[in-house]
């Protein structure tokens, strides 16, 4: 069993990613990267982190920030109440814990937005703490070196592996060993084709010597998502769009978004926007052109957004009653970059900046297909 363990820190001296918080282990850098890396590819987080350090190097220029700054870096990412709960965070290590990030788990666990996986991973990786970390990378390592017959998702076999990581965690190496055993998911064991002809582990693997590396971790029915129909509209009045911020609560809270909604049974796309603009305005709009229709999915759902110009019916600027939005603004197409829009959201911005730009300008305009 020791085996293991050494192998693998033999193997992580030479082969370990060169990952940017790897330089320093500073607390602030490997906090940042937790967050980042839940629910993210290692690619994509690499670049956020660089971005975001070069703008935040510390945790007292987080707490400072705008709400509004961090989800704009934060765009794209996904999961916003990350970004949320980051900045209530670097608050309160800013007012309470003089800027430094605590590396003891208790403490961490204290904080918005960490829970025991994140906490395990920034005080063993930021402060050497012996507490094993054990993600899906690590689920999946572990279900071949031991050959697991069972479902890695269930709470018994997580359990089981957790306590195999403790049992093989060397004292006073759980930085190098965690990320070892991280480093060996995401390059060596991958879900498919494993690269078992260069792992520093393979002699010791139960699934390799077993012949079902394969056929681990068991595959169990991938759960079929959930479809949901929304539909919005991009409304101009006199070469400005309207856009709303989402109240704070909300799922994508502090981001910006034309207004929309789902679709209710019954009810055409077109029909749910102007019933939306009604709703959440209190504005009279009617659709004058289909944009798009635009897919895109999340862990549990299938959102499909159909996507229309409107324009107001009278001339005249009705009285606005905000009931779904913080605040809003009327923006020129050029500034829309300056806001954090949800996935589907930044979609039709994209969509309408490269093939139909004149809707931005127009909404009634016809739109020029190519
Ligand atoms: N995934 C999450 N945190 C990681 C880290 N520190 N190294 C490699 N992969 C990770």
């Amino acid at each position: 069993m020791k085996h293991i363990a050494e192998n693998l820190l033999d193997w992580f001296k030479n082969c370990s990613r060169p990952l940017p918080w790897r330089k320093s282990y500073n607390p602030y850098h490997v906090w940042i990267s937790e967050i980042m890396l839940q629910q993210t590819q290692m690619e994509r987080g690499v670049g956020y982190f660089t971005r975001w350090i070069a703008r935040f190097p510390d945790v007292a220029a987080v707490a400072r920030a705008e709400e509004q700054e961090i989800m704009k870096l934060w765009e794209g990412l996904g999961y916003y109440a990350r970004a949320r709960n980051l900045h209530a965070t670097a608050k309160i290590v800013h007012a309470e814990f003089g800027g430094d990030i605590p590396c003891d788990t208790e403490t961490l666990l204290t904080l918005p937005g960490i829970g025991p996986y994140t906490a395990a991973a920034i005080s063993s990786i930021a402060g050497n703490v012996d507490i094993p970390v054990v993600d899906a990378n690590v689920l999946r390592v572990f279900a071949r070196l031991f050959d697991i017959e069972g479902n890695i998702k269930s709470g018994a076999v997580k359990k089981d592996i957790e306590q195999k990581a403790w049992e093989l965690l060397p004292k006073g190496k759980a930085r190098l060993y965690n990320q070892a055993l991280m480093d060996l998911g995401g390059l060596i064991c991958l879900p498919r084709n494993p690269r078992c002809n260069i792992c520093p582990v393979a002699e010791l693997c139960r699934a390799r010597r077993q012949g079902t590396v394969n056929e681990r971790p068991v595959k169990v029915a991938v759960e079929k998502k959930i479809l949901i129909e929304m539909a919005t509209g991009v409304l101009n009045k006199d070469g400005r769009l309207f856009i709303q911020q989402r109240l704070a609560d909300d799922i994508w809270g502090g981001l910006w978004e034309f207004p929309g909604g789902g679709v209710e049974p019954g009810e055409s796309p077109d029909e749910a926007v102007v019933r939306e603009y009604r709703e959440e305005t209190g504005f009279k709009v009617t659709v004058c052109s289909k944009i798009t229709t635009l897919t895109h999915f999340y862990t549990k759902y299938k959102v499909v957004l159909h996507c229309y110009g409107c324009r107001m019916i009278s001339d005249t600027l009705q009285p606005l009653q905000l009931t779904a939005a913080q605040q809003y603004r009327w923006v020129f197409p050029e500034e829309l970059s300056d806001f954090g829009f949800p996935a589907g959201h930044r979609k039709l911005l994209e969509y309408l900046n490269g093939s139909c730009p004149e809707i931005l300008v127009d909404p009634c305009s016809e739109i020029v297909k190519n």
